[in-house]
């Protein structure tokens, strides 16, 4: 049986999950994949945590040279997340010829083509399953089950934190800010929730998915990036009164052979599969020129989901005779607006605060007019002086959208525009 030393860099959530995993179903692992896999090395400052997880703490320090100089270790996974030091880490260890597997979506949507160039030197590998998607086996699917299609577009529920928050919205009718309290004080959301409500997390995993689906770098500077921070319980009702339900989508689309890369909150209908996706849970639905639809659902974080890919990964890097790198060129290098759409097209959701008066919505029509936008819906509850409007349109341009919403913010009788969020029915 094939002895496959390994590393573990930090034992937190995700990193105790893995160890757990490694240690229950060592002995399946072994039978089914030939492979005895043995944690030599761990690096985590906080020995109550490694007792806890009942590792030998011989073994736990918290020097990388350690690893990097021991020869029976063959694959570091690293849990510590963020830039520094898991880049000076990881790259140290793939030059040594270490193979690298790590839940570190940052990481990779940053510093990708660093590691990979390491990778390449040290003869080694480089997995990161975990980092999109936490357990759904996204990245697998794309690089090993989809050779034969041209994908033609990824849409992912890929941010658990935010799917939370927004199906507290819509079932209870909660307020933003009360249903983030509540993920906060559930675990899902951390104290500072930028990463997952501003879309930072599903912007660095948009990235990875959609370079991989369309075998081309998509640089993170490259997604539009929105977050869920103004979306309103009020919204989320006007929406359900048009069979739309809400979600924070990343959306990748190849259009006219541009490609189009964003993550923002958006308009569904209800009888979409991803509209189903409640709770924490992530999703994700590919459309390939050959094979049509396919949706992925699981958990996109938590120990033992997340633990799950790195688990993989290790088996996979320990079981391949010759590793895979990207299939496209990974350059950090400042790359043109070639190849990639600067003016999208959506179907758009407005809604506004006007003045209840006469002539309203004839000026409003009409400027949307002189922008070629067309209306598809219109709806205006009752009210005294001043009323919500609601508008659905049809697919036009974002920039036809904002100069005409530039317009006629500036006309009398309009107080506000409260809202703007796409719709894909797709
Ligand atoms: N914080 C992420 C989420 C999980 O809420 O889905 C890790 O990317």
């Amino acid at each position: 049986m094939k002895k496959v030393g390994l590393a573990l860099l930090g034992l937190g959530t995700v990193g105790g999950g893995t160890y757990r995993i490694i240690k229950n179903n060592h002995d399946m692992i072994a039978k089914s994949e030939g492979v005895d896999l043995q944690v030599l090395c761990v690096l985590e400052k906080n020995e109550a945590r490694a007792k806890e997880l009942g590792v030998d703490l011989s073994i736990v320090g918290t020097d990388i040279d350690k690893v990097i100089n021991n020869p029976e270790i063959s694959i570091v996974a690293e849990f510590f997340g963020g830039i520094e030091p898991a880049r000076t880490f990881l790259i140290k260890s793939l030059l040594a010829g270490k193979s690298v597997v790590t839940a570190n979506k940052e990481l990779i949507a940053k510093h990708w083509h660093e590691l990979e160039e390491a990778a390449k030197k040290g003869k080694a590998g480089l997995y990161f399953e975990a980092s999109c998607v936490g357990g759904v086996p996204i990245i697998r699917t794309l690089t090993e089950s989809m050779q034969a299609n041209n994908i033609l577009s990824i849409k992912g529920i890929i941010n658990g934190t935010t799917n939370y928050i927004l199906t507290k919205m819509a079932e209870s009718g909660q307020s933003y800010e009360s249903a983030l309290k509540e993920a906060q004080d559930l675990g899902y959301a951390e104290a500072d929730p930028s990463a997952d409500v501003d879309g930072y997390d599903a912007s660095y995993k948009i990235s990875i998915l959609s370079s991989l689906a369309f075998r081309t770098k998509v640089p993170l500077e490259k997604v539009y990036r929105e977050g869920i921070s103004k979306v309103t319980a009020e919204d989320i009702a006007y929406g359900k009164e048009f069979g739309l339900t809400l979600k924070l989508l990343g959306i990748a689309k190849m259009t006219d052979g541009k490609i189009d890369v964003r993550v923002h909150p958006v308009f569904i209908p209800d009888l979409h599969p991803l509209a189903s996706v409640r709770g924490s849970f992530n999703a994700v639905h590919l459309v390939g020129d050959a094979v049509g639809d396919i949706m992925l659902y699981g958990r996109g974080a938590g120990d033992l989901p997340t633990g799950s890919a790195i688990v993989s990964d290790i088996v996979f890097a320990a079981t391949k005779k010759k590793h895979k790198y990207s299939p496209f060129v990974n350059s950090g290098k400042h790359l043109t607006d070639q190849g990639f759409i600067k003016d999208f097209k959506s179907e758009y959701y407005i809604r506004m605060t006007v003045n209840d008066k006469s002539g309203m919505l004839a000026k409003i029509t009409s400027a949307f007019g002189k922008q070629n936008i067309s209306i598809t819906t219109v709806t205006q509850k009752a009210g005294t002086d001043i009323v919500p409007l609601v508008f659905i349109t049809h697919e036009t341009y974002e920039s036809s959208i904002k100069k005409a919403l530039a317009g006629i913010v500036k006309s009398d009788g309009v107080v506000s525009i409260d809202n703007v969020i796409r719709v894909e029915r797709d």
